[in-house]
């Protein structure tokens, strides 16, 4: 199965490398494991050597990310596959810290894609103090063509569909949970590539009640949430980080069982059984909420290009 089994780590292109870091350790609860020559900092949220990668940049943007394959993928035999879709793809051994191996390719919007069955666990566990996410959840893509991009995730990496919002967001998943990738339409509509948000798994309500608390005694707004939202219906409350990404943090995403191609069952479900499926723009919850969050991130960056 050359399916990857988990989002391993995004790396970020940060413009200000300070601020971000003490975002990172003390408000997110990370832990700082490395710095390497060309200024990169590495973070964990509690096991592997890193879950989120900071590139010194002068444009806040995502740089791509890590998708770990299970241990019975050989990347010699993935290589082949993925040249056989006449994508070019190189084999790196130690390319970063703590992976000895891995391919790199790109996906249709410049985003490096790393693929990798090894990486270090120095397992730093997971501090006390700060939000301390279970895990990175997923990415949010802002492509320029997001059915092309959300096919070339099918169809490379074998990502399946869960579901589809209009015709501005395919989610995606390589696992369990309902998404790992959103790919939006944002990237069209503000003229580059870009990250419309990363997100970060909490444990609960009462986890996420504090962390929005933790934010707001750090001056950090929310600008949106918490509440569910349709697809995935993942309870999820947004902010900005100190470069100005959105980042959100979730928690009750919808679980998938993949042999059954449904949804675990939950009494907010609309569909018994819950699957796969295309909703109209803000079907449910009689909120715009989606939209609206969308439609901020599209001002903000119109607001950066002009
Ligand atoms: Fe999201």
């Amino acid at each position: 199965m050359i399916k990857p089994s988990k989002l391993g780590y995004a790396d970020l292109a940060v413009r200000d490398m300070d601020a971000m870091e003490h975002y990172y350790t003390e408000i997110m609860g990370l832990t700082l494991m490395d710095k390497d020559e060309e200024g990169r900092r590495y973070f964990s949220t509690g096991l592997d050597h890193h879950n989120i990668i900071l590139t010194p940049a002068d444009e806040s943007n995502l740089v791509g990310m890590g998708l770990q394959m299970g241990p019975d993928v050989s990347l010699r035999d993935l290589k082949k596959m993925i040249e056989q879709e006449g994508i070019e793809v190189q084999l790196k051994s130690d390319a970063q810290p703590g992976i000895p191996e891995m391919l790199e390719m790109k996906d249709p919007d410049g985003f490096l894609v790393h693929l990798y069955n090894e990486i270090d666990m120095p397992a730093p566990r997971f501090k006390e103090n700060g939000i301390v996410p279970n895990k990175l959840g997923h990415l949010a893509l802002g492509a320029m063509d997001a059915v092309k991009t959300a096919e070339f995730y099918g169809q490379v990496l074998k990502f399946r569909y869960t579901d589809r919002i209009g015709d501005r967001a395919n989610f995606m998943t390589c696992n369990r949970d309902h998404h790992v990738l959103n790919v939006s339409n944002l990237g069209k509509h503000i003229g580059r590539p870009n990250l419309y948000h990363i997100a970060f798994e909490l444990r609960d309500a009462s986890h996420q009640y504090a962390s929005l608390d933790l934010l707001s005694k750090n001056d950090i707004q929310i600008l949106w949430g918490p509440t569910r939202h349709t697809a995935g219906h993942n309870i999820a409350a947004y902010h900005h980080d100190p470069d100005g990404n959105l980042v959100e943090l979730f928690i009750d995403m919808d679980q998938l069982i993949p042999e059954l191609d449904y949804f675990d069952p939950r009494p907010w479900h609309e569909d018994f059984p819950m699957k796969a499926r295309h909703w109209d723009d803000n079907a449910a919850w009689g909120t715009r909420f989606e939209e609206t969050l969308f439609q901020h991130s599209l001002k903000k960056f119109q607001g950066i290009s002009n």
